[in-house]
């Protein structure tokens, strides 16, 4: 976990542009986040070797619901549905997360 943060800090560190395009959070950390902890069940990203578990929003829907704000997302996986696991996200991965999934809005 500490490795994680220390990633996204290097990330945010090194690319502040990419950084200030994706509103609050990073949307490449993000992304890795969302490839590593969340493709076993939902479909994150167009390319993605995975089988997504059927019945699960893709972040695809999740982005196109009018009603999912980031921030909403944020408070979502805070304090996450019972039927998704908490996977114990710290406020800098659930930040990165929510702007990667908000990226994915078109
Ligand atoms: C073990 C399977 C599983 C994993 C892993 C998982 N999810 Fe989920 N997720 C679900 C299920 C099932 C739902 C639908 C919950 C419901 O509505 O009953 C859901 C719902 C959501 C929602 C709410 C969608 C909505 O419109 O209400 C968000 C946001 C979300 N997941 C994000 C994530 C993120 C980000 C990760 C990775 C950190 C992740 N999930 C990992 C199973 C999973």
């Amino acid at each position: 976990m500490r490795l994680t943060l220390l990633f996204c800090l290097a990330v945010m560190l090194l690319a502040p542009a990419d950084a200030a395009h994706a509103g609050s959070g990073n949307v490449a950390a993000g992304e890795k986040l969302a490839r590593q902890w969340c493709a076993a069940c939902h479909v994150v990203a167009e390319a993605q070797d995975r089988a997504a578990t059927i019945g699960v929003p893709s972040f695809f829907d999740i982005a196109a619901n009018p009603d999912m704000s980031e921030a909403k997302i944020a408070t979502f996986l805070a304090d996450p549905h019972p039927r998704m696991p908490d996977m114990g996200l710290s406020n800098l991965e659930i930040r990165d997360l929510a702007t990667y999934i908000g990226s994915l809005r078109r």
